[in-house]
């Protein structure tokens, strides 16, 4: 399966910043590489998809669960796919924590998304807390059964998950091996638990703490479909190589 290795900037980024992603788009070049996506702030995202033209898939950060209305500051799907993404993000831990979305408001806005024709990338992971109680299979695999069942039917084609260990984002700490392994492994379960065969194609995802550096060991995970990079997706050169390791 063609890995996915997407850079979310979060909240980074200006025009300006826009010019210098040669590399990004030289290391997505060559037949066979990576398939790579870039999801900016929504300022940025109809700018990128112009730049980008193709070489690279463009995503949102997030979505509103309506198509349009009365939601002052709010973005739609439909309007994420009228700028050009084709992608959107979606569960991210910092949202969970900042804006207190729950696996329902998720899963409404995976139905959302899919019924506009994004990708969805489905975000699960555990705390610091739950790691050290022993419970992060019990954890991600309630995220990603919560979210599925508040979303109601969902197409496989159209998801991918991503692992993010909250602990290990931005904090340079990442899981042993083994570890991201393990689950990898459950979350593939769950994957054919709820799809069956259809789900083959579900790509699981790793972030938290992705470098030029680790990504070659931890593409030789086993399970590890691709990378979900935040802070060294804002540095071309190294986002480059994360892509080639790819
Ligand atoms: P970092 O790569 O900065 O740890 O962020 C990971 C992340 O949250 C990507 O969504």
């Amino acid at each position: 399966m063609r890995r996915l290795v997407v850079g979310n900037w979060k909240m980074n980024g200006m025009a300006s910043d826009l010019g210098a992603l040669g590399p990004v788009y030289e290391a997505a070049a060559p037949r066979g590489a990576a398939e790579v996506a870039i999801c900016p702030p929504a300022t940025l995202i109809a700018a990128l998809a112009g730049a980008a033209a193709g070489r690279i898939w463009v995503g949102g950060q997030d979505c509103h669960a309506a198509a349009k209305g009365a939601h002052t500051g709010e973005i739609s799907a439909p309007m994420l796919i009228d700028a050009g993404a084709r992608r959107v993000i979606l569960g991210h831990s910092e949202r969970r924590r900042d804006r207190a979305e729950d696996d329902a408001a998720i899963g409404a806005k995976i139905a959302a998304a899919q019924a506009a024709g994004l990708g969805v990338i489905l975000c699960v992971g555990e705390t610091e807390a739950e790691r050290d109680a022993g419970r992060t299979g019990d954890v991600v695999a309630a995220q990603f059964r919560a979210a599925l069942a508040a979303a109601g039917p969902v197409d496989p084609a159209r998801l991918d998950l991503a692992y993010e260990p909250v602990w290990a984002i931005g904090t340079g700490r990442v899981p042993a091996m083994a570890d991201i392994a393990a689950v990898h492994a459950l979350l593939a379960r769950e994957i054919a638990g709820a799809f069956g065969a259809a789900g083959q194609g579900v790509r699981i995802l790793y972030g938290g703490s992705v470098t030029g550096a680790n990504a070659a060991e931890i593409f030789a995970v086993p399970g590890v479909g691709g990378a979900l990079v935040g802070g060294a997706s804002l540095k071309p050169e190294e986002f480059a190589r994360i892509i080639r390791a790819a």
